[in-house]
């Protein structure tokens, strides 16, 4: 019986298994009702009395070995077939939807790209500002009537009054005062005006801002950085022109049209028939202001200009209702293309 068994645990430490079919034929060799083994405990009752006991471990011993070979063997196969299953390389792709990048915020990083292109970096403030900042170091008099041409949200911080900022001209004095020229930087962000929300005009729209400061700084150079921009994102035929304005902070200002982009100059609807389209304000930066910044204006000139977002997207996507900005209808937002 010895011998048997010691030649039984030979062939189950020699059988070869590959697959599900040659598991099986294991198990009824080893471990089905009619197997050896099986047997050989039939049989134990004839073993003398004296050597029951050792033969009935190895035979014992013998059954584990077989079980063990067929579970250890079992568990391979099955992970086997998970793994197969979970990466089926010939499945369709699964598509899902990706959202669109908003026409604000794709029109805000062309227009910083157009800038950072000539040397412009980006500067940013807060959005909720004190008196200073938003208008007397800009040069608006107290009671100056310049002071209602942007309607503010005034809020009371604690003994402060504070207001919305009206534009971010207000980051441009924090960087004056901050930095030594030479300057050069716009200040991209959110504005605040108190007005009744149309498809024209709305309490709250989106600016950017530039300025340039440094020596012999012209109002020559002023024209051909707004020409660069105007083509950079318009197509190089655009065209600008100039009309004499009036801002508190700049002196000589101007107000700049670009040719309508709708109808090429033609006249249109949007451009009124006069082929111009207003875009932005600007002018040379204000003696009063550089020096309520600290900066001596003997040595020092600059230029500074101001652009709507949301008047520039309008342009370049031909939105119509500014309202369309900030209500969330995806039907709007989808049209925009998606960022991968
Ligand atoms: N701050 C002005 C506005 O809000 C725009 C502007 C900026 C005009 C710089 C001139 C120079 O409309």
């Amino acid at each position: 019986m010895r011998d048997k068994i010691t030649e039984l645990s030979r062939s189950i430490a020699n059988f070869e298994m590959n697959d599900i079919v040659q598991l099986e034929a294991f198990r009824i060799q080893f471990l089905g009702s009619k197997s050896e083994i099986k047997t050989l405990f039939g049989e134990l009752k004839s073993v003398p009395n004296e050597d029951k006991k050792s033969v009935g471990k190895e035979l014992n011993d013998l059954r584990v070995q077989a079980e063990e070979k067929f579970t250890n063997f079992r568990s391979q196969l099955e992970t086997a077939n998970i793994e197969k299953e979970s990466i089926d390389f010939s499945r369709t792709g699964e598509s899902f939807t990706v959202g669109s990048h908003h026409p604000i915020s794709l029109v805000r990083s062309e227009i910083i790209e157009i800038f950072n292109r000539i040397g412009f970096v980006v500067s940013e403030g807060p959005e909720i500002e004190d008196d200073w900042h938003n208008f007397s170091a800009l040069n608006f008099p107290p009671e100056h009537p310049a002071r209602d041409m942007q309607d503010t949200f005034f809020i009371e911080k604690g003994e402060k009054e504070m207001a919305l900022r009206t534009h971010t001209s207000s980051v441009q004095v924090r960087v004056m005062e901050n930095q030594k020229p030479p300057i050069r930087t716009i200040s991209p962000g959110r504005v605040y005006r108190n007005e009744a929300i149309s498809a024209r005009a709305h309490c709250f729209f989106h600016q950017v801002e530039g300025l340039y400061i440094d020596k012999n700084v012209s109002f020559a150079d002023l024209k051909q950085t707004l020409l660069y921009f105007a083509q950079e994102m318009f197509g190089e035929k655009a065209q600008i022109r100039l009309r004499p304005s009036y801002f508190p902070f700049t002196e000589p200002s101007a107000e700049v049209d670009v040719s309508c982009t709708i109808c090429n100059a033609k006249g249109c609807n949007v451009c009124k028939h006069t082929g111009w389209l207003e875009i932005l304000g600007c002018g040379m930066v204000d003696p009063n202001v550089l020096e309520a910044a600290g900066i001596d204006s003997t040595m020092y000139t600059g230029y500074a200009f101001g652009m709507g977002i949301e008047r520039i997207t309008q342009l370049k996507y031909k939105v119509n209702d500014l309202r369309l900005y900030s209500e969330n209808d995806v039907r709007f937002l989808k049209q925009f293309t998606p960022s991968i």
